[in-house]
């Protein structure tokens, strides 16, 4: 994918020299914003509709092919410049949908060819037919429908065929972590991330890495570091090391995850914070790019999804790294969450989503799930489609992820209570109605 999309993006960079737009490069998203502000404008004329994902829109290669880019583009350079604040949101949308159109073209392909929708799983639990429909609607809305998937778990036929069938992102819950990757200093070990990204790959899924950087899963030969030199080495050399290795195979990664306090007033005070201070992000965060230029690179954290003094200092965070020309290309609002339609609500994390936008930065909802603890499968179902539509309204939202595919092997399960049900699919891997929560908002309903 990696290799497809920046050959994609290179010819696009060269076919914007040929219209005479060459924008200063930061990251790959601010590369597609600030080429397309210039280019965009005149091109939509002879695109047609374009933008919407749809048929038409989703290959934006294709308006350029029409080959008369080139004749606008002297009207284009007036209206890019008049045009360019307002311009940022659509045509980065466009940016994120040359991103997700090769994702979306293939599961419309995978979706008509590979899978017959009725095909029963082998133990003939799984209803693959019901299931695909939610990787359709997610490829109709533009946008991807994602799991948290287990390595473990793969070998299970039902919970193969359902995360196959119903979803066409993946995150791997532990397996490309640092203690799972390089749980001895320089001994990578790739074993479990690379057979979630051999399924992705027999499936027509995209994969995003998680996670590179992170405070917690951190094996003792690192948590054991006390000198600020050999922790800098090593966190750079573990980036470069787990991204290269992945290059071509995800098409993002969660950089760092959780780095700021829940507080909101600092940075989290982890190994990283108090040795290498808070220019860590940024070195990361450059390594990761410098190891793979064409993945996504997402800052990763929870309790920042609407409004409050967390999310806020996560704003200004990223927008301090975009200032310092940090290949940051978006935000991961994970959303562990309950029912009620509170902490937050679908209004803040819009607002939230908005300001990033704003940004230039694309923006996913990670890990979401819905505990419904001391609630009922019927909110529940209300929740995941409010917060899920949010996601489809938003231009710059690539993705939502629900962090698991079953109840049975939530991370939830006797953590917040014994049975916290949070997802989409029950024990059973039978669809609950929060699935039709998630299916109506793809389909806009
Ligand atoms: O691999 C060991 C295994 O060898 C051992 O036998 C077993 C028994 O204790 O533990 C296994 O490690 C567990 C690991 O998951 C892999 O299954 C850890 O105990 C367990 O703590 C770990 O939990 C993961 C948790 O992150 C760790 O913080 C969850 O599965 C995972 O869902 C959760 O995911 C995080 C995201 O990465 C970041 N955001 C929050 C989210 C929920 O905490």
């Amino acid at each position: 994918m990696n290799r497809a999309r920046r050959r994609f993006s290179k010819s696009l960079f060269d076919r914007r020299a040929q219209l005479g737009c060459v924008p200063v490069l930061r990251t790959f998203a601010s590369l597609m914003i600030l080429s397309a502000a210039a280019c965009r404008r005149d091109g939509a004329a002879v695109g047609g509709t374009g933008g919407g994902l749809g048929s038409t829109g989703g290959a934006g290669g294709g308006r350029l092919d029409a080959g008369s880019g080139g004749q606008g583009s002297e009207a284009g350079g007036e209206a890019g410049a008049a045009g360019r604040a307002d311009a940022t949101v659509d045509v980065a949308r466009d940016a994120a949908v040359d991103v997700r159109s090769d994702a979306a073209l293939e599961v419309r392909r995978d979706a008509a060819l590979d899978r017959p929708g009725d095909a029963a799983a082998s133990d003939g639990s799984v209803d693959a037919g019901l299931a695909m429909t939610l990787r359709a609607a997610a490829a109709q809305a533009g946008r991807l429908i994602g799991a948290a998937v287990g390595a473990s778990h793969l070998s299970e036929a039902a919970y193969a065929t359902t995360a196959a069938a119903a979803f066409d992102f993946v995150t791997p819950e532990n397996e490309m972590k640092w203690d799972a990757t390089e749980p001895t200093q320089n001994v990578f070990t790739f074993a479990g991330g690379d057979a979630i990204t051999a399924f992705a790959q027999q499936n027509g899924m995209k994969v995003k890495g998680h996670t590179l950087v992170w405070h917690s899963q951190l094996p003792a030969w690192v948590s054991g570091i006390t000198d600020a030199t050999a922790l800098h080495d090593a966190m750079i050399n573990h980036v470069t090391q787990v991204a290269s290795h992945y290059r071509g195979q995800v098409i993002a990664w969660d950089v760092v995850n959780e780095a700021v306090d829940d507080d909101g007033q600092s940075l989290r005070d982890s190994i990283f914070y108090q040795y290498l201070g808070a220019g860590y992000i940024d070195d990361a965060f450059n390594a990761a790019h410098a190891a793979d230029p064409g993945a996504l690179l997402l800052y990763n954290d929870y309790g920042a999804e609407g409004a409050g003094a967390k999310s806020d200092y996560v704003y200004s965070m990223v927008k301090g790294m975009l200032a310092r020309g940090v290949p940051i290309n978006g935000v991961g609002l994970q959303m562990h969450t309950g029912p009620a339609d509170t902490s937050p609500s679908a209004a803040e994390v819009a607002a939230n989503m908005q300001r990033l936008e704003a940004l230039g930065l694309n923006v996913v909802i990670s890990e979401m799930d819905v505990q419904i603890c001391a609630s009922d499968v019927d909110t529940q179902k209300t929740r995941f489609h409010d917060i899920v539509a949010v996601c489809a309204a938003e231009p710059l939202c690539l993705a939502v992820t629900v962090w698991g595919v079953t109840d049975k092997y939530s991370w939830l399960n006797g953590v917040s209570c014994a049975t916290p049900q949070p997802l989409l699919f029950d024990d059973n891997y039978a669809p609950k109605p929060a699935f039709g929560g998630v299916l109506e908002a793809l389909l806009g309903l």
